[in-house]
């Protein structure tokens, strides 16, 4: 039977949340409340942020580039999204669980997009997928709507487009692009998408896509005047001190915490202090200490 990411074990402060689903974004827009969403990859952080009301995880193909030290996002596939959201799924049931829909999983024809997207829901636990490109995808949305499969759009700066583009740059710039990233908003939302992401693009810009549409926008480099705003939380942690792009803000350096931890723990198996008493078990007879040579 497949593993639908059924939950380990429920977090503490967990039952005290309501369970967030594409309607609930769509009341907070009403209510003029902003969203909050972060990629996850993992149970534990899963766990962790369970516990913090954060409304929408994504589990992002910029998996690609964080967990699995690719350049892009490219060579991310179906089965790495199923398998990194199951993990999610299992540490986090209340936000709503966002699956990407990878390169090559939703171009080649809307049926194989249909085959793709409805695996996410049915063997991994998530409630919605997101897909990269506006107006030209409209039908692929259609479908995978229609299989009641809800879609979250995104626009701008889709790095999948990546080679398309020339590079990592904004979008949206001149008049002309700014009209034609309205235009794929409506389109994406009049083809049912229930929410859409806006990357990399003028802030002004973000703002008038906001405006023409009803459901919530989510940006990423896209300024304030969205619904919401998502980061990948490696970024946000500062887990990647090699990367500081002008959009993401750092609220921790754990990068620094991790290796003065790991430095420390190095240091005290050199010198033969750790493991302590307090680390343990009591009862041996000296053999271990015996077989390092009597030290520590
Ligand atoms: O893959 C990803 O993490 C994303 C977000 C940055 C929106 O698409």
């Amino acid at each position: 039977m497949a593993d639908t990411g059924k939950p380990s074990a429920v977090p503490a402060g967990a039952a005290k949340r309501s369970k967030v689903t594409t309607h609930s974004l769509r009341a907070m827009k009403e209510r003029r409340e902003r969203i909050t969403m972060l990629t996850c990859y993992d149970a534990t952080f899963a766990r962790l942020l369970e516990a913090t009301d954060v409304e929408v995880l994504l589990v992002g193909d910029s998996l690609g580039m964080v967990i699995q030290g690719y350049a892009n996002t490219l060579p991310v596939t179906v089965e790495d999204i199923l398998y990194h959201t199951r993990a999610v799924r299992r540490g986090a049931p209340t936000p709503l669980l966002v699956a990407d829909m990878p390169f090559r999983s939703y171009q080649v024809s809307v049926e194989e997009a249909v085959r793709n997207g409805t695996r996410f829901l049915a063997e991994a636990g998530a409630e919605a997928v997101k897909l990269e490109g506006g107006t030209d995808y409209v039908d692929v949305v259609r479908a995978l709507v229609r299989a009641q499969v809800p879609v979250m759009g995104h626009i701008g700066l889709t790095p999948q487009s990546i080679h398309a583009f020339g590079g990592y740059k904004v979008q949206g710039k001149s008049e002309a692009a700014a009209r034609k990233l309205v235009g794929d908003a409506q389109a994406l939302e009049e083809a049912g998408c229930f929410s859409i992401v806006l990357e990399g693009i003028p802030s002004d810009v973000a703002e008038r896509v906001t405006a023409a549409v009803s459901v919530p926008t989510i940006g990423i480099g896209a300024g304030l005047g969205c619904d919401g705003q998502v980061l990948v939380l490696y970024d946000l942690l500062g887990l990647d001190q090699s990367f500081k792009p002008k959009f993401v803000k750092r609220y921790a350096e754990l990068a620094g915490t991790v290796e003065g931890a790991v430095r420390a723990f190095r240091d005290e198996v050199r010198a033969g202090t750790f493991p302590d008493e307090a680390h343990s078990f009591s009862g041996g007879d000296g053999r271990l200490r015996a077989l390092y040579g009597g030290k520590g």
